[in-house]
């Protein structure tokens, strides 16, 4: 029997505090005309000290759940897509996991910059069809304020923090992931990276004083690259899906600079109302931008049941990828599931979970990382 992948629950969080254009003129060389009339942004949010990758992404994951109507217990997979892990390791994922209480499943992180929620919601999909797990929860999450230069006015500009994420779920019915394409040019490497900080330029006070561990960007190459990519990766999912161009209800695209949509728009010959906008408010939040988007779409009545969309994206890598989607939504419920009340229960069995391994040190032995 077919499996098909539907997407049943969505959800996001962003921090409270708000960063306009005229805020960043306090810090950098520019002011707002300039930063609207070229990327389109207004304003972007900004992570408190309390707020991590891993809060924003929980939160946005119980959104999702809740949409969905699923406990965490009965999730198999979490994949957190993120350029802004909270560590080189362990993964983000493991840390929502253990939060959200999630006591059955799998967890990783996947990076492919701003193109990793198509990823990883592809990677998921391509789970639940082949039949070796029935629910997955993509997050994508992202506090870049802390890997920006915030003395770069050419990148400190664009990017903002939040998160999105999507619960995907299988089922007999057709609908759900329709078609997706991934790639990838490492040619582009240099493009847009943070170079030190990883194993190929470890973290030292050289990598610190010359500011090698904050993001770095060519802007003009990544544009010029980007608007080549995404109206040629919509059409491409469109057809693979057995859709016209003019079938499709949505695009939610990455939302990285409003000419870069535009030019998207022009290349299909769509309006740009067939297009799920909304960087003016956030910025570009990599990896959480599409999700972000597409629950302010769902909002705003944008998005419906039975609706056929493309997601698209590009970023770093580089790498771009899109997906068609037949948007289902959540299944039919016999009753409620409120995921949040599993978090006292979760943090409880963490704890007992920390302490029996301490106490199993005593026994056994153990050292202590400081
Ligand atoms: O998720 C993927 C993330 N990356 C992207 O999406 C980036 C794609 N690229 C872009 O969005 C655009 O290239 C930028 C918004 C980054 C830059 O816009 P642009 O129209 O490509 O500007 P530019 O880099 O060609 O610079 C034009 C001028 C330069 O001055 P000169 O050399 O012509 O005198 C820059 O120094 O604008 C200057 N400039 C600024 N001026 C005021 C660059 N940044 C700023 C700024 N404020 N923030």
């Amino acid at each position: 029997m077919m499996r098909y992948a539907h997407i049943t629950g969505w959800g996001m969080a962003v921090p409270e505090r708000v960063m306009t254009n005229h805020d960043i003129a306090q810090l950098v060389d520019t002011d707002d005309q300039w930063i609207r009339e070229r990327t389109g942004i207004e304003q972007r949010r900004i992570a408190g000290p309390d707020e991590t990758t891993g809060t924003l992404a929980t939160r946005a994951a119980l959104r999702a759940l809740e949409v969905a109507n699923l406990r965490p217990a009965e999730i198999d997979l979490i994949v957190v897509a993120t350029s802004s892990p909270e560590h080189l390791f362990p993964a983000t994922a493991s840390i929502v996991q253990d939060r959200i209480g999630a006591t059955d499943c799998g967890a990783f992180d996947l990076l492919a910059a701003c193109t990793g929620f198509i990823y990883a919601t592809n990677m998921a999909a391509q789970a639940i069809r082949a039949g070796s797990i029935n629910n997955a929860l993509v997050i994508g999450a992202e506090t870049l304020s802390r890997l920006v230069n915030w003395k770069d006015r050419g990148t400190c500009i664009l990017f903002g923090d939040g998160a999105g994420a999507f619960v995907l779920q299988g089922s007999d019915e057709p609908g759900g992931v329709l078609s997706s394409l991934l790639r990838s040019d490492g040619s582009g490497a240099d493009l847009l990276t943070i170079p030190a900080g990883g194993s190929h330029i470890p973290a030292s006070l050289h990598t610190v004083g010359n500011g090698l561990h904050y993001i770095q960007m060519n802007g003009r190459e990544v544009f010029r690259f980007a608007t080549r990519v995404m109206a040629k990766a919509t059409a491409q999912v469109a057809e693979e899906a057995g859709l016209e161009i003019s079938d499709l209800d949505l695009i939610i695209p990455h939302q990285a600079n409003r000419r870069i949509i535009e030019a998207a728009a022009r290349g299909l010959k769509l309006p740009l109302e067939r297009f799920a906008i909304n960087l003016n408010r956030y910025g570009n939040t990599s990896t959480a931008s599409i999700p972000i988007a597409a629950c302010e779409a769902i909002e705003a009545g944008q998005l419906h049941k039975d609706n056929k969309i493309v997601i698209v994206g590009f970023g770093a890598g580089l790498t771009w990828g899109a997906m068609a989607i037949h948007w289902t939504g959540p299944f039919p419920a016999k009753r409620k599931i409120y995921p949040r009340r599993y978090r006292t229960v979760a943090r409880l069995r963490s704890a007992w979970r920390r302490s029996l391994r301490r106490v199993e040190g005593v026994i056994y032995g153990s050292k202590t990382i400081k």
